[in-house]
């Protein structure tokens, strides 16, 4: 008798925590897809059905899992080597203009593919939450509102204030720009540049980008929604959760609004077998150590300027550590003989070999964090976007160096190398942040899979955690209104008393003169 029930009850349970998945990953950065297909995979292993739209197959087919295939691939072309080893992208415009154009033509490429285009057509889906990466896709958000369901957005790139301020929240004057590397103690003159980019940003997101992106949405949901296509600023608003690649271990003490969790790490897998020739390699490396020199999946070492990639080739023969490098390329003409070159490489899987010393990188945020995760001190050649600011943070709490790309020279390179290699302090410094990184109270892949779940059992609910804020115009959020009222209702008072004074002292005045006038 009691078996059949508890039965009923476990395959209940189990029907109700079954949930249709949206993911939305348009932006093709082959390293933005290897970090987010975790979480794709994660809902796949907890039984849940996915559809994601992405312009990478999953090697092997899985029942549950539909792919809505952008092909061909987004080209970057638009966005050359040349440009990034010229350093275009060293001011705060040019970054920001950066991730907004790369952004524009890649949803809009995204948007004309035919795949894409049937999905936006189709009338019989339905899904429990939509998930979307929030990098710069934003003309994207009304595929929630077109199914109905919750939307929650994973921030590749961190926490930034363009998220803070649709979520009602207007950080306050210790608060840094996302691009600019001051940190939460700025000068006079600092706040005075932090509140110029700020504010240009806030004024050139929404008149410039949004604009854009609102007109490639009600291009293309056209249809969808019978030519009315909902405001994005106003579905921004509405984003139920957010899942924030920061980690405080690393992050400045900063206002956080309820809807949001940091969950950095989460790509960090135990150590897998390393091709054979690699292991070798690293083995060989155990008397002075080896040196890992990545510049990511977006930036190619073989692209480098013939002076610089002479520099590099030089410094590493001066040096007695090996050298393990992600080099595009057979073959690199005169290469020294400690150094090992390979078109790719199993980047934690070589980060955690212990013999690796120090990781020569260009500040990618995953790389980055893998290097922290396996206590690996860096040396920054940052190059574009949050790459500066991930430096400059790791330099700050002491674990890391930055040679400036320009600057970069056999001499500087070979001093900043010795400075790491040398002293402790660095390996010292990054084992306790490491430490504090991996401590979590919860697995933060565990915490994305609950709230991702949380939305979909509680759909009908949502957004449950909107500020009021959200609602209120700038001038109510500041009490500028008040203080307005404030100022008038003084200066009101302060004129009806001199009024008042004005006038007994007339009369006082008229009295007096009255009387001189009888005497
Ligand atoms: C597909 O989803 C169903 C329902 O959750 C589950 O029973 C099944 O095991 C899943 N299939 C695979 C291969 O994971
Ligand atoms: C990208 O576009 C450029 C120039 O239009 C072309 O030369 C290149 O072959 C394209 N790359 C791919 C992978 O299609
Ligand atoms: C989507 O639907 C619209 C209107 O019905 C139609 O004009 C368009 O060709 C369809 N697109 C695709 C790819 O099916
Ligand atoms: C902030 O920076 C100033 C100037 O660099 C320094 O004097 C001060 O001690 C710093 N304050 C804190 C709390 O770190
Ligand atoms: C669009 O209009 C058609 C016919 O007027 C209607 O059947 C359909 O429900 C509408 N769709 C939406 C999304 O409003
Ligand atoms: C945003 O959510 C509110 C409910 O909080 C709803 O009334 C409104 O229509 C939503 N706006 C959009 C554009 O989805
Ligand atoms: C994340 O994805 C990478 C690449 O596919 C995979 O090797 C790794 O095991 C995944 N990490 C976790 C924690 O599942
Ligand atoms: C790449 O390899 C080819 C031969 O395979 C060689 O001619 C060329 O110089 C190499 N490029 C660089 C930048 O080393």
């Amino acid at each position: 008798m009691k078996l059949p029930i508890l039965l009923i009850i476990i395959h209940l349970s189990s029907l109700a925590c079954t949930f249709k998945i949206l993911y939305l990953v348009p932006f093709p950065a082959p390293s933005h897809w290897y970090w987010l297909k975790n979480f794709s995979e994660e809902l796949l292993k907890r039984g849940h059905y996915v559809t994601a739209v992405t312009s990478y197959r999953r090697p092997q087919p899985h029942p549950n899992y539909t792919e809505i295939i952008i092909h061909p691939p987004y080209n970057f072309s638009d966005f050359p080597a040349s440009d990034f080893f010229s350093m275009k992208f060293n001011t705060v415009v040019n970054n920001l203009f950066l991730t907004w154009d790369v952004g524009l033509s890649s949803t809009e490429h995204a948007f004309k593919d035919k795949n894409v285009a049937e999905f936006i057509n189709k009338t019989d889906l339905a899904f429990d939450v939509v998930i979307l990466e929030q990098f710069f896709h934003d003309s994207w958000l009304p595929f929630a509102k077109k199914f109905d369901a919750p939307l929650l957005t994973i921030a590749t790139l961190g926490h930034a204030d363009y998220l803070d301020n649709a979520m009602g929240l207007i950080t306050p004057s210790y608060v840094p720009h996302h691009v600019l590397t001051f940190t939460d103690n700025m000068s006079f003159y600092e706040r005075c540049i932090n509140l110029f980019w700020r504010l240009t940003d806030a004024f050139l997101r929404k008149y410039y980008y949004m604009a854009k992106m609102q007109e490639m949405a009600d291009k293309y949901f056209r249809n969808a929604f019978n030519g009315s296509v909902p405001s994005i600023l106003e579905i921004e608003k509405n984003i139920s959760f957010r899942i924030i690649n920061s980690h405080h271990s690393l992050s400045f003490a900063r206002p956080r609004m309820p809807a949001l969790t940091y969950i950095a790490g989460i790509h960090i897998k135990p150590v897998q077998v390393l091709p054979a020739d690699v292991q070798d390699f690293l083995d060989s490396g155990s008397e002075f150590g080896v040196i890992y020199f990545s510049f990511g999946s977006c930036i190619r070492s073989v692209d480098l300027p013939e002076e610089k990639l002479l520099a590099f080739i030089e410094t590493f023969r001066l040096l007695k550590q090996k050298v393990l490098w992600k080099f595009e390329n057979d073959t690199l003409p005169n290469l020294p003989p400690n150094v090992f070159i390979r078109k790719w490489l199993p980047q934690n899987d070589v980060l955690a070999h212990p013999n690796v010393k120090l990781f020569l990188t260009h500040g990618g945020i995953f790389g980055t964090q893998e290097s922290i995760y396996w206590s690996v001190p860096m040396l920054f050649i940052p190059i574009y976007s949050d790459q500066f600011r991930n430096a400059k943070r790791c330099v700050d709490a002491g674990f890391a160096e930055i040679i400036s790309f320009q600057e970069l020279s056999v001499q500087n390179l070979h001093e900043k190398l010795n400075m790491i290699l040398d002293q402790n302090s660095y390996s010292n410094r990054i084992n306790l942040v490491s430490q504090q990184f991996r401590d979590n109270l919860v697995d933060p892949m565990e915490e994305s899979m609950y709230w991702i779940e949380f939305l979909a059992r509680h759909k009908h609910h949502y957004p449950i955690f909107k500020p009021h804020s959200t609602h209120v115009p700038w001038y109510t959020y500041f009490y500028l209104d008040i203080i307005f009222f404030a100022i008038i209702t003084l200066y009101i008072t302060f004129a009806l008393t001199k009024y008042g004074l004005k006038k007994i002292w007339q009369s006082f005045d008229t009295e007096k003169n009255i009387k001189q006038k009888f005497n």
